[in-house]
């Protein structure tokens, strides 16, 4: 019998690395066209979350925060598109400025600071919520905004 999956779990992250290790578990079932959202306050943990998802999905090298350019972009087992919008005042700039585009169809993307994006945000997302800073035990939300997206949840492990 089928059952209705849950569109959000939260998890318990007690070091960098087990964020880390999150990020690689869901790399592991990224299709092209995904858009993932991280959202927590400074130092949350969304870059290495980020570079954990880069690691499992295959990125050789370093994964860098992107804060100046705004946008990287690595070749991998599917092409990754990391975006940190913090330094961007408003949405109309990043739509200006090319930041969401189709190439982004066929590869992955991440976005930290996705409230820069306001409404232009699409609904068909998964958002990461971490809450905790500094030495805290960090809680992760995450939730589907779209039934496919599910599957993000049952990779994340408990
Ligand atoms: N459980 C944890 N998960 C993630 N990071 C943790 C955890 N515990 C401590 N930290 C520390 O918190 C910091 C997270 O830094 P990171 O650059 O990933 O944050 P960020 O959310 O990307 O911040 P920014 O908004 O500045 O880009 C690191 O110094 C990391 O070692
Ligand atoms: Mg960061």
């Amino acid at each position: 019998m089928a059952s209705i999956p849950a569109a959000a779990r939260t998890l318990t992250s007690r070091a960098p690395e087990a964020t880390f290790a999150l990020g690689g578990r869901l790399a592991a079932v990224a299709r092209p066209g995904d858009l993932l959202c991280l959202w927590g306050d400074l130092g949350a943990g969304k870059t290495i979350f980020a570079k954990g998802f880069a690691r499992g999905i295959g990125v050789e090298g370093t994964v860098s925060s992107p804060s100046f350019i705004l946008m990287a972009e690595y070749p991998a087992r599917l092409r990754l598109f990391h975006l940190d919008l913090y330094r961007l005042s408003n949405a109309t700039e990043a739509v200006l400025g090319g930041l969401l585009d189709e190439r982004q169809a066929e590869g992955v993307t991440l976005v930290e600071w996705p409230d820069r994006l306001g409404p232009t945000l699409p609904a068909e997302r998964l958002d990461v919520q971490i809450e905790g800073t500094g030495d805290e035990p960090r809680s992760i939300r995450l939730v589907a905004g779209a039934p496919d997206l599910e599957r993000y949840l049952e990779a994340a492990g408990r």
